[in-house]
């Protein structure tokens, strides 16, 4: 891809008409993935969690949608549930608060325990959902939680969740780099 169509590609980002997941600059709204989440995409508690930021380098929202799409892909690969794998991904961390203030906070709960829960409460609330969904939602962060995953697609979870983790922290750092060497530069 040459640089004229990357920063093309950047702007439209930029301006939320390119949907894209991190790792990779496809935009999903032209891909048979899409479909399968649209719906969800157009819920207000949904769009809400673009408000809050997630793994110190993204939001929320963003970070939903990179497990939703991956999950959906690996699923399909091994030709499980890609659909419930999808959906299940997006509502996951379908919760609506500043992470930072839960652990400065006194809970009889930690934060890794509570939050699938709260997601899952907030999911049913909104949406109808499969025993495999539920599942997913409940136990992504399993073996940090101990309740076992009953079906194959939720301990593909529980590795895409920690994989997009990874790398939503680490694929922005060489254009932070960048910014801060420009900037740097330029004071000189
Ligand atoms: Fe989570
Ligand atoms: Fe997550």
């Amino acid at each position: 891809m040459n640089r004229e169509k990357k920063a093309e590609i950047s702007r439209l980002i930029s301006e939320g008409k390119w949907l894209h997941v991190t790792g990779s600059r496809k935009n999903v709204q032209n891909t048979e993935y899409y479909v399968v989440i649209a719906d969800l995409l157009e819920l207000d508690e949904v769009r809400a969690l673009a408000d809050f930021q997630h793994h110190i380098m993204t939001t929320r929202w963003q970070h939903c949608l990179n497990v939703s799409y991956y999950n959906y892909r690996i699923c399909r690969l091994l030709r499980l549930d890609a659909v419930s794998a999808a959906r299940a991904g997006l509502l996951h961390d379908l919760y609506h608060y500043d992470t930072k203030r839960y652990h400065k906070g006194t809970h009889t709960l930690g934060h890794s325990s509570y939050h699938p829960m709260k997601a899952l409460e907030n999911a049913e609330r909104i949406v109808e959902m499969n025993d495999r969904e539920r599942d997913m939602i409940e136990k992504h962060m399993w073996p940090v939680t101990h309740r076992r995953p009953k079906y194959a697609e939720t301990y593909i979870i529980t590795l895409v969740d920690k994989y997009c983790a990874v790398i939503e922290f680490i694929l922005p750092q060489p254009a932070r780099l960048g910014r801060w060497i420009r900037s740097k530069t330029h004071k000189a």
